[in-house]
This record gives C-alpha cells, structure tokens and sequence, in this order.
C-alpha cells in the first residue's frame, strides 16, 4: 500500500502532536491554527482541494470550556462552523473525516456510563458547540465521530492530569475533585484507536474513545500518587462549591463498548497512566 495523505488540523495542540507522530509513517500535512484557521472557510476548502488528502483529521477546537459561555460567537465558529468548513470539503475530495467530541454533550446526571445511545444534554455553551460540531461532522459519509475526555499524555503536556502529576512528584499539594467521575483518555491510546478504526474501515458512526473503567479526580490522583510512591498531599475539593462560569457534568463515565466491538480495545486507565508516567521518565 502506497502512502496515504493525512491532513491534521490543529496540529500545534495536545493531540494534534501525537496524531502526527501516529501518522508519521504516511504523507503527514500537519497544519497548526496559524497554517490555517478553520473559521476562515474558504482557506479550509482550498487547503483540502490543494492537498487533496484521504484522510482529514481534526485536532483543533474552541477548549476553553469557561471563556466559551461569554464568547458562544466564537466557540461556536471553530467547535460547530469550522467543522462544518471541513465536512464540506472532505466530501469535496472524497475523504475520511475524523472529528473529536466531548463528554461535555452529556448533563452528566447518570449513574452509569454513558453510551453513544444515550441522549446528549449539554449544559454548556462548550458542550453544546461541540454537539452540532459532531452533528456537521455527520455529513460525510465515512466519517469518526470519537468522543474523548480528560485528555492526558499530549504535547504539549498541559492537561490536568499532567497538572496533578507535576505537583505529585515536587510534593506540592495538589487540589483534586472528589465528586467528578471520568473515564480519561490517554492521547497514545486515543492515536492508536484513530489509526486503527481507519485502518480496518470500521463502520463510519459515533464512538466512546476512552481508556477502559472510571473515577473520581481524587481516585485517579491517589492512582498517580501510589505509582510514583510519593506521599504526596491531596487536598481534596468539590467541583460542585467552585462558582465556575460552566457547569461541568458531574458523572461523565463513557463506556467504550461499541470501540471494543468495532475491535479496538482500549486499556484501562490504570494501565495508560503507568505507561505515561514511564514514558515521561525517559524524556
Ligand atoms: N483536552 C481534553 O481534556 C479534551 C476533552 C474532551 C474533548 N477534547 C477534544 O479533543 C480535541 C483535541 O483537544 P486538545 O486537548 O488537543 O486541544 P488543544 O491542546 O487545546 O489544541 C487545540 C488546537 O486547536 C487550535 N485552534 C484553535 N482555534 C483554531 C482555529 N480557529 N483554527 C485552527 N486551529 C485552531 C489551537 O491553536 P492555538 O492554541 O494556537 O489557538 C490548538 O493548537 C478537541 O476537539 C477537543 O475539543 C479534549
């Protein structure tokens, strides 16, 4: 098989990196935010009609979940329109689309983990941006529509879970929510099942992209603690007496299940944190 042409948008921020090095094998067309600006739509369509890729996947997004609920404008025209922009000229060139979603869709009021079935209800200007962003994503006829969350391990490593690993291993006190229930997705494992969803023509559709099992932010911290073996300090809080602009959803566990079914499994949580913080000792 020849190479493939891959075109990232995005390509500057946490997945957008690890997606390239994944992908890094093919005819890469890495585009940062200032290579091209998905709210500028006819830059995105003569960017594709140029490249002409097989495959478009679209790392970029509006992420500043509270700076979004007093600028819907503009989350909306990079989560929703600038997706739409590049649905549009995928199907122009006949290629497979690739678009990340968040668990944010949900009102996060469930007592078990979420399924693609399950109806989204977002509470935030984020959250809802993103939803018609998976809805425009729809339009292309093989389109992967993944759902992430607590993304961790990308470059630049700037998550929270890194937040909580930095303050860990300098013994800082770390504040960690012991009332928001995440299923994390390590950027690795999220590449990985990208590639391979692609590379085995998995049914087109909407999947849960998230390491395997769940927890609280203070369980996954004490997780990180008890694998660095530090002692470090906990200090735990409730997300819920934080006045932040957004609402966060509370219970956000995704299953994974219909990923396993299409035949990528993804690890546990346990399991990808152990592998990123070895990772992140030989750097
Ligand atoms: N991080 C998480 O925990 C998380 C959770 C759920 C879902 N997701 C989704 O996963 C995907 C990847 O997230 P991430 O954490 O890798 O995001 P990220 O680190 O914030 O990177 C997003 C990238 O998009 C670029 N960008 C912003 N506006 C753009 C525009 N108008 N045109 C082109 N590029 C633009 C940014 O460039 P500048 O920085 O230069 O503006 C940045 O390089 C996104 O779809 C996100 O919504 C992430």
């Amino acid at each position: 098989m020849g190479k493939r042409k891959v075109l990232v948008t995005g390509s500057g921020g946490q997945l957008g990196g690890v997606i390239c090095t994944e992908f890094e094998d093919e005819a890469l067309v890495p585009l940062t935010h200032a290579d091209l600006d998905l709210v500028d739509h006819d830059a995105v369509i003569e960017a594709v009609a140029t490249h002409a890729p097989s495959i478009i996947i679209n790392c970029a997004g509006y992420n500043r979940v509270d700076d979004a609920e007093g600028n819907a404008e503009a989350a909306l025209a990079v989560n929703a329109f600038g997706v739409r922009s590049l649905a549009c000229a995928a199907n122009n060139v006949g290629a497979v689309f690739v678009q990340y979603s968040t668990d944010f869709v949900f009102d996060g009021t469930a007592t078990a983990p979420y399924t693609e079935q399950d109806e989204a209800s977002p509470r935030s200007v984020y959250g809802a941006s993103k939803l018609i962003g998976e809805w425009f994503a729809s339009d292309v006829s093989r389109a992967y529509i993944l759902r992430v969350e607590s993304l961790f391990g990308g470059v630049p490593a700037r998550s929270s879970i890194d937040q909580i690993i930095d303050a860990v291993e300098s013994g800082r006190e770390a504040h960690v929510f012991t009332d928001r229930v995440v299923s994390p997705s390590y950027a690795h494992d999220v590449a990985h099942a990208t590639r391979s969803l692609i590379d085995a023509k998995a049914p087109a559709g909407l999947y849960h992209c998230v390491n395997a099992g769940h927890a609280t932010w203070l369980q996954l911290a004490e997780e990180i603690a008890r694998q660095l073996r530090s002692t470090s300090s906990l200090k735990p809080i409730s997300a819920t007496s934080l006045s932040l602009p957004a609402v966060r959803p509370v219970f956000c566990a995704l299953s994974n299940a219909k990923l396993g079914a299409a035949g990528v499994t993804m690890p546990a949580w346990q399991d990808a944190v152990a592998r990123y913080l070895a990772s992140r000792q030989r750097t």
